[in-house]
C-alpha cells in the first residue's frame, strides 16, 4: 500500500500542550499555501496512492470554500476522492460545519477524525481547546446526518487535572456514542510547550491505569485494540496508518511533512514561509533525509510492526540480527513468541517504549551482517 498525507498547517489557537507544526493567527497564508501545495502535488501526479489522509494542523479550519478548492486539487492531480480505499480528514468540533461537511461528502471522503481529547469541559478549558463537548456532540451529530459512516474521535489519557474516574467515565460516554474507531493516546510534555513550561509533566502511573483500563472498557464495549494507541470497530482499522506500521510507502506535501518512499525517508522544512518560498521558486523542500539499511532499516520494521497487537513476522534475516534482543525481551515478558511471529505481551503494550530500544540503534552493521 502506498499513502498520501496533505498537512494543513492552521490552528485558530494553539493547544497548550501540542508540539504539531500548526500556526495560530496564519489565516492570511491560507490560500497562497493552497496554491503551494498545488505546485508541490504536480510532482507525485504520475504516482498511485490507495490512501489519502488531511492532517494538520486544523484541515477543517479552511471554509467550505478552501476545502472545495483543496478535493478538486486532490481529484486534478491524483484521483477521485472516492477512488482511494480510505479518504480521511482530519476536524476539530468548533470548525466541523454543516456546509464543510456537505462538500467533504459530495467530493468523497469516507472518514472523519474529530478531536475531542477530553468528555470535560474545565479540562478542554485548561489545554487551551476552543470548544466543549456540547459543540463535539453537536459536531458529531450534524457529521452522522451528513452521511458519515466511519468516523475516529482522538481522546488524550494523563491530562492534568482529569481524575481518572473523569477520564474512564469520558471514555464510556463515547463509546454510547459508538464511533467507528477511537485513537487514545497518552500525554506528552515536550519542551517548549505551555505545559512544559508551567511544569506538567507525564504522571507515567496515572497512564499507566488509565490505558490498561481502557483496553478493557473498549474490549467490553466491541473495540478491538488493534495498535498501541488505536481501537476499531470489527474492520474498521485505519488503512492509512496500518500502512505506517507496516513500514509501507508514504509521502506527504506541506510543511513538516514526512516521507518514505524507495528506502528513502525525508521530512520537509517545517518553517511555512520558507515552504511557500521553496515551492514558488521550485526548489527541493527536504530539511532532512536518510537511507535506513542494514540492522537500522530493519530494527525500524520490527519496532513498527509490533505496535500492532496482532503482532509482526521476523524474516530469517532479522531473526539473525535482533535474536538476542528478541530472546531478552521474551525473557523480561514484553514480548511473545510463536514461531516466527512476535508480539507485544499484554504488560508489553503499555511499556512499549522499552520494548522498542531493543531495536533503535546506533548499531555495529559490521558484526551481524
Ligand atoms: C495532529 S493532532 C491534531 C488534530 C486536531 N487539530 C485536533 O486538535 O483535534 C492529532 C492528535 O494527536 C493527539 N495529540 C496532540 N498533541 C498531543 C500530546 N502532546 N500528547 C498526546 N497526544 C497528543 C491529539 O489527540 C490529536 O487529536
Ligand atoms: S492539538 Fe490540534 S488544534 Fe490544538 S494546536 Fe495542535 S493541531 Fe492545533
Amino acid at each position: 500500500m502506498t499513502g498520501l498525507y496533505i498537512h494543513i498547517p492552521f490552528c485558530r489557537q494553539k493547544c497548550r500542550y501540542c508540539d504539531f507544526v500548526s500556526f495560530a493567527g496564519a489565516q492570511r497564508y491560507i490560500d497562497d499555501y493552497l496554491s503551494a501545495l498545488d505546485r508541490e502535488a504536480v510532482s507525485y501526479s504520475s504516482q498511485k496512492f490507495d490512501t489519502l489522509y488531511i492532517g494538520g494542523g486544523t484541515p477543517s479550519m479552511l471554509s467550505a470554500a478552501q476545502l472545495d478548492r483543496l478535493c478538486r486539487m486532490i481529484m486534478r492531480r491524483f484521483a477521485p476522492i472516492s477512488a482511494f480505499r480510505e479518504s480521511t480528514l482530519e476536524a476539530n468540533p468548533e470548525s466541523l460545519h454543516p456546509d464543510k461537511l456537505r462538500v467533504l461528502k459530495e467530493a468523497g471522503f469516507s472518514r472523519l477524525s474529530i478531536g475531542l481529547q477530553s468528555f470535560d469541559d474545565a479540562v478542554l478549558k485548561r489545554m487551551g481547546r476552543i470548544h466543549d463537548v456540547r459543540t463535539f456532540l453537536k459536531a458529531y451529530e450534524q457529521a452522522r446526518q451528513a452521511g458519515f459512516d466511519n468516523i475516529n474521535v482522538d481522546l488524550i489519557a494523563g491530562l492534568p487535572e482529569q481524575t481518572e474516574a473523569m477520564f474512564l467515565k469520558g471514555l464510556e460516554r463515547l463509546a454510547l456514542l459508538k464511533p467507528e474507531h477511537i485513537s487514545v493516546y497518552g500525554l506528552q510534555v515536550e519542551e517548549g510547550t505551555p505545559f512544559y513550561q508551567e511544569g506538567v509533566r507525564s504522571d507515567e502511573d496515572l497512564l499507566r491505569s488509565e490505558l490498561e483500563k481502557t483496553h478493557f472498557s473498549l474490549q467490553e464495549a466491541g473495540y478491538v485494540h488493534y495498535e498501541i494507541s488505536n481501537f476499531a470497530l470489527p474492520s474498521r482499522e485505519s488503512l492509512h496508518n496500518i500502512n505506517y506500521w507496516q513500514n509501507g510507502e508514504y509521502t506527504g506535501l506541506g510543511p513538516s511533512a514526512a516521507s518514505y518512499r524507495d528506502g528513502m525517508r525525508s521530512t520537509h522544512t517545517a518553517d511555512l514561509e520558507r515552504y511557500l518560498h521553496l515551492v514558488r521558486e521550485g526548489k527541493p523542500l527536504t530539511d532532512f533525509s536518510e537511507r535506513l539499511t542494514g540492522k537500522a532499516k530493519e530494527g525500524e520494521s520490527l519496532m513498527l510492526g509490533l505496535r500492532m497487537l496482532n503482532g509482526v513476522r521476523v524474516s530469517a534475516l532479522q531473526r539473525r540480527m535482533f535474536d538476542a534482543e528478541i530472546n531478552d525481551l521474551v525473557r523480561r515478558k514484553l514480548v511473545e513468541r510463536n514461531g516466527d511471529l512476535i508480539k507485544l505481551t499484554f504488560e508489553g503494550i503499555f511499556l512499549a517504549n522499552q520494548a522498542f530500544m531493543a531495536f533503535v540503534g546506533p548499531f555495529d552493521d559490521d558484526k551481524c551482517s
